[in-house]
């Protein structure tokens, strides 16, 4: 292994370890998603009264709001085992019955990507969910017997930043379904603060603020801006994160005021300058800027529709007054029309 290579290794697993320990465990200490918590709080309450497994649960919204956290933090509310797991790596039936036949009473089954689960594996998920039954064909031809076992009672959880890919039948078999909004200013503040203490990195008042109104709502990007933000005031001050070091630091790497960054910045560019401010379809934008178009409807347009910097036409997407003004450009379209008819 070259130095290099060692190097990135030792780094990235220094960041794993980092991660792991900002990951909250317990219902109690995650900051905001009031709603979610106390919804989960109740779910979770009654099933221990009950000493039954939590019914399945579905969490959607946009990536890094903390879909894979709730999982971890439902397992250990409930003290039973977590399997990991994702919709593109279970790719037969045969991959699933596997997982499934390993469960044990309670356990949590939690299915990352659950949209890109094929739909034979579906098949065998359904009464497995609904009924606690595998069922399985034993032998060829005109001998094959169908042989229905049973599972150990288990929940599944199930994440997706695209509610809207899951068949129907799948969802309906999850009896609690929870959207995860982005996060506000004082609860991203507060998971800041948080990380900071635990991560031993002095910080300010304005340092916390200006990570946290740059975060974009998203606890993920908030924790990976304060580890850059915890090298550049080690490197170019003197270890402390004031605002002022904060605010450098994120200019430095491109983060705008509101959080935005270089590909955000290209898709209003490209609305505006190239479309007239649209409408434009995803995947025209997504082309002339050599981007996924996957990559910006699941991680850059749901913000940017929070900030009602573009809006959803039938006919694509358009950038508002709000986008003009902020990239400092002048809107000279003419009105549009808002007619009743
Ligand atoms: N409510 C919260 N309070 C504090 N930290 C949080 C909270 N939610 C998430 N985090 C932190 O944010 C990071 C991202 O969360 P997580 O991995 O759960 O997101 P996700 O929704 O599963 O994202 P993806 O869709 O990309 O899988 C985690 O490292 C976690 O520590
Ligand atoms: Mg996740």
């Amino acid at each position: 292994m070259s130095d290099a290579s060692r190097m990135v290794s030792g780094k990235k697993r220094t960041e794993d370890r980092l991660d792991n320990a900002l990951r909250p465990r317990r219902l109690d200490e995650m900051t905001g998603q009031e709603r979610v918590v106390e919804n989960l709080r109740i779910l979770i309450e009654a099933a221990r009264g009950r000493h039954e497994p939590v019914d399945h649960v579905l969490l959607y919204g946009p990536p890094g709001l903390g879909k894979t956290t709730f999982a971890h933090v439902i397992a250990n509310e409930m003290e039973v085992n977590i399997r990991i797991t994702a919709g593109p790596s279970i790719e037969r039936a045969g991959d699933l019955a596997a997982i499934l036949t390993h469960l044990r009473e309670g356990d949590v089954l939690f299915i990352d990507e659950i949209h890109r689960l094929g739909r034979a594996v579906e098949e065998v998920l359904y009464p497995a969910m609904e009924d606690f039954a595998l069922d399985i064909v034993i032998g060829k031809g005109p001998s094959a017997k169908n042989v229905r076992l049973n599972l150990p009672r288990f929940t599944v959880i199930g994440a997706t930043t695209r509610l809207a890919l899951l068949t129907a039948p799948l969802r309906a078999r999850f009896g609690a379904v929870y959207r995860l909004d982005f996060y506000s200013l004082e609860a991203m503040s507060e998971i800041v603060e948080r990380a900071a203490t635990l991560i031993n990195v002095p910080i300010h008042e304005d340092g916390i603020l200006e990570i946290a109104r740059r975060g974009r709502g998203t606890p993920r990007v908030a924790l990976r801006l304060l580890k850059r933000v915890r090298d550049y005031a080690e490197v170019r001050a003197d270890g402390d994160i004031t605002g002022d070091v904060a605010a450098e630091a994120l200019d430095l790497l491109e983060i705008d005021p509101l959080g935005l960054d270089d590909i955000d910045r290209r898709v209003l560019l490209t609305i505006i300058e190239k479309f007239e401010g649209g409408p434009v379809g995803l995947d025209t934008i997504a082309a002339s800027i050599s981007e996924e178009s996957d990559t910006i409807m699941d991680v850059y347009e749901p913000y940017l529709l929070q900030l009602g910097f573009i809006e959803r036409t039938p006919r694509g997407r358009v950038a508002t007054r709000l986008a003009y003004d902020h990239l400092g450009l002048d809107d000279s379209r003419p009105p549009r029309q808002t007619s009743l008819f």
